[in-house]
């Protein structure tokens, strides 16, 4: 029986960030393939196809066929026990995506070769990038035209403003692709096409020192010509390659591949694994110590509320990251913000596609908790004598804002009950005018589908319908100073920006473009503002 720290030790806990369309689904499905967790492709997200994926939990997922809420897979493979926090891809992504990665402890980014580094591949990384979590990238479709590693490589350090180690190297892309160059072993591992997007087997993998005449038969002699050009030039200006700085999260490893024709996946699985770190200790922020996973004790937090996944039983899932110890079906653990202790009655993990029940879990494991209501996004639950908190999850800035009143106005009761209950979840956040009531609010998301999700919900759980006004601000920013530092309402501010608090009192500005937020810096020297709300 493999021992508490032994199971600690096999985890790995992470999540793939990407632009919509860069590979993301089809990179999870390959891995999952590798595991025998799923034998068709097309399970984790059915775009195009009947079939929908295991996170399609939400009807107006299923109707656009896209994925909503995120989800977490756990599969093993080579003795190591995995755990792939999906993040939803589609444009209309939400802050449950940025809320996930603070459950990660590490990310894989995946970038479309043909187009680089993408707009929300940028706010993905720097959310990843606030927790300093080692960052290991892909560049997909080599099956395609790419465009030039070099020129690929300079984007993400300079856009991303991270160093990068390519772990391999790219031998031609689109009908010339010919494999990758593996830099540590110096072999060739040679691309065999026959279309067979399922295919796991092993392609041709030669040692092949460069310059040897074999290569040159392989991979064509001009592809062999470039090649040696490529690593010359690679191995005398590219980084060191340094492990400390690949888990501090300075250094990236880059992979190249193609996700579609599973060219390369193995072998980033295997590297992966190899390198990304197993849990690591959280800081308890009471004492300021760290909490070590290993530790008999068990503690974790809460990361994400979702509700409505199971129709039957509308109920709310807490999901909770275990940082250390073990969880058991049943337990009594202390819940610190509610200040008592709970049975943790109801443990499920999201596995292919079905909820199974868990009976047990470790450091480093995602696990869903009933919950009738009683938990926020990040809660700390623990056993032992001394009670640790988990720092917050900070709260994301929202893009999109829309002012929502209520159709019938005889319902007032009715939709600020739903609104504030909605907020709570982390759903929306929601924003109040300075000196205005409740009449309507100001809703703010990180993806618009949430304002059709918040529709549909406010009025099937609530029985309100709203209204929706679109508003032209893009930009929020929450104001750092002390309320006694600074009078919001004398602060000198372009017209059209606007004053507003959220559920907790704290101040805010609506901005309609980032020329105002530095025509205000520059017009209120004292003014401090944050791109992350406080942490609850
Ligand atoms: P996402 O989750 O990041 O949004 O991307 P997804 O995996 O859904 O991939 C987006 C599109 O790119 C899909 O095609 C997929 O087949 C294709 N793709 C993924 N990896 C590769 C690759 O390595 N090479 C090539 N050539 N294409 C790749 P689609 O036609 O838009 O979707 P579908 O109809 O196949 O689902």
């Amino acid at each position: 029986m493999p021992s508490i720290a032994d199971e600690i030790a096999s985890r790995r806990t992470f999540a793939i960030i990407s632009h919509p369309d860069a590979g993301k689904t089809t990179l999870t499905e390959k891995l999952l393939l590798y595991t025998g967790s799923i034998q068709t492709a097309g399970s984790v997200k059915g775009k195009s196809s009947s079939k929908h994926a295991v996170s399609d939990w939400m009807d107006i997922e299923k109707q656009r066929g896209i994925s909503v809420t995120s989800s977490v897979l756990q599969f093993t493979y080579n003795g190591c026990c995995i755990n792939i926090l999906d993040t939803p891809g589609h444009q209309d992504f939400s802050e449950d995506t940025y809320r996930t990665l603070m459950a990660a402890d590490a990310a894989v980014m995946v970038i479309d070769g043909a187009k680089g580094v993408e707009a929300q591949t940028v706010k993905l990384f720097r959310v990843c990038a606030l927790r300093g979590i080692p960052i290991f990238t892909f560049v997909n479709k080599l099956d395609h035209e790419i465009r030039d590693p070099f020129d690929l490589i300079e984007e993400i350090e300079n856009v991303l403003g991270i160093s990068t180690y390519p772990m391999n190297w790219p031998i031609g892309c689109g009908q010339n692709f010919r494999g990758v160059f593996d830099r540590a072993s110096r072999h060739v591992l040679a691309f065999e096409g026959d279309g067979r997007a399922n295919a796991t087997k092993k392609v041709g993998e030669i040692e092949a020192s460069l310059g040897d005449a074999a290569l040159d038969e392989l991979i064509g002699e001009e592809n062999h010509r470039a090649l040696m050009d490529d690593i010359e030039l690679l191995d005398g200006a590219a980084d060191e390659f340094d492990l400390d700085a690949v888990r501090s999260g300075k250094l990236s490893p880059v992979f190249f591949g193609s996700a579609l024709t599973n060219f390369g996946v193995e072998p980033f699985l295997k590297d992966f694994l190899r390198l990304a770190p197993a849990p690591s200790p959280h800081i308890d922020a009471v004492s300021g110590d760290e909490v070590d996973p290993t530790a008999d004790d068990f503690s974790g937090f809460v990361f994400k509320i979702q509700a409505n996944m199971d129709k039957n039983h509308r109920d709310r899932i807490a999901f909770l990251r275990i940082c250390s110890g073990k969880f058991e079906r049943g337990m009594e653990a202390f819940h610190v913000q509610g200040d008592r202790k709970l049975k943790l009655a109801t443990g499920t993990a999201m596995m292919a596609d079905d909820r199974a029940i868990v009976d047990e879990a470790y450091a480093g494991d995602i696990v869903g908790l009933f919950d009738p209501g009683i938990f926020s996004i990040g809660d700390t639950l623990c056993t032992g004598k001394r009670h640790v908190r988990f720092a917050g999850i900070p709260t994301f800035a929202p893009e999109h804002f829309a002012r929502i009143s209520q159709v019938d106005t005889l319902k007032r009761k009715q939709f600020v009950k739903g609104m504030e209950e909605l907020a709570q979840e982390g759903a929306v956040q929601i924003f109040r005018e300075i000196g205005a009531g409740m009449e309507s609010v100001i809703v703010g998301v990180v993806g618009v589908l949430q304002f059709e999700v918040l529709e549909q919900r406010l009025k099937s759980e609530y029985r309100v319908e709203v209204r929706r006004q679109p508003l032209a601000y893009s930009d929020i920013r929450w104001i750092a100073n002390d309320p006694e530092e600074l009078d919001v309402q004398k602060l000198n501010l372009t017209r059209d920006t606007l004053r507003v608090e959220d559920m907790r009192g704290n101040k805010l500005l609506l901005f309609t473009s980032p020329w105002n937020i530095d025509w205000a810096t520059e017009h209120n020297p004292a003014l401090r503002l944050s791109e992350f709300g406080n942490v609850t």
